[in-house]
């Protein structure tokens, strides 16, 4: 099966000599190409989930697989990428030598790559920096330089732990059409995680919504806004059915001190 599938994934974490479930029976599929966002209170196991789908650690129940393939394998073929919160880029390495990283390490057994380092920095908007350092930038240009880096490879699939959490709502929707753009050219299958309603929804063709303790899916919910996607979009009424959905969804696992009456202000 091509693209991202997790069945009946559960994961626990020993705690005090028990073990403390983080992830309860997930189940989720994502076709090659489609763009997947994960929301959902803090704790309730997303970057856990990202984490097992990288192969960081495995699952204690269910499967996990992409396109066919275990995490295991595609790790070890290096078809996974990475961005995280913060860019993790080498200080004393250039834009462009932090982007050729991932080719280094796979030295002769690399792929020959679908984008040279040269053209994924120009394709991420930082033409003119290659020779810059990471202190030279802003965190929005460090983070399109984490995420050329993690395209390098030609992964089957690109992972994003809440890459754009620290920027400013002006400049995380920059970022968001950015990314839009750039998933189009290369079509990579991707997972974000993200606590902004509204970026899940302009970004992704479906929705996994979660909630804690155990962390598990509580609704999946398909976005079929056309794409390309604009700034329009946040204008389309049906965007705004879509966010009001997913907030629905979310608060609906509040406890009942805080329920929708209590939240009127
Ligand atoms: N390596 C680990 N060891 C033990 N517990 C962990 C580990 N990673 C995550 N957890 C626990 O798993 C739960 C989910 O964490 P996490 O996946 O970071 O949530 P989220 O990203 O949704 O905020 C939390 O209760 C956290 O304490
Ligand atoms: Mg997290």
């Amino acid at each position: 099966m091509s693209g991202l599938s997790l069945q009946h994934v559960s994961k626990s974490f020993p705690l005090a000599g028990q073990a403390v479930p983080a992830l309860a029976d997930v189940s989720l599929a994502l076709e090659a190409g489609q763009f997947g966002a994960l929301i959902g209170p803090s704790g309730c196991g997303k970057s856990t989930l990202l984490r097992m789908v990288a192969d960081v650690f495995s699952p204690s129940a269910g499967q996990i697989t992409i396109d066919g393939a275990p995490p295991q394998q595609a790790r070890r073929e290096h078809q996974i990428g990475f961005v995280f919160q913060e860019a993790t880029l080498l200080p004393w390495r250039s834009v462009l030598e932090n982007v050729r990283l991932p080719l280094e390490v796979l030295g002769k057994a690399g792929r020959h790559p679908a984008r040279s380092p040269e053209e994924l920095v120009r394709l991420v908007g930082l033409a003119g920096y290659e020779h810059a350092r990471p202190s030279q930038l802003s965190g929005g240009m460090q983070q399109r330089c984490a995420i050329a880096r993690a395209l390098v490879a030609s992964p089957k699939i690109l992972l994003l732990d809440e890459p754009f959490g620290a920027l400013d709502e002006v400049m995380r929707y920059r970022m968001n059409f950015e990314l839009l753009r750039i998933r189009a050219e290369t079509r990579t299958t991707a997972l974000m995680v993200t606590h902004s309603i509204e970026e899940a929804v302009l970004m992704a063709d479906r929705i996994f919504v979660f909630a804690a303790r155990p962390g598990r899916i509580i609704e999946t919910l398909d976005v079929d806004l056309p794409r390309p996607r604009r700034l329009a979009t946040l204008h389309d009424p049906r965007f705004n059915a879509i966010v009001d959905q997913v907030r629905r969804a979310l608060f609906d696992q509040l406890p009942q001190a805080l329920d929708h009456e209590a939240l009127d202000v």
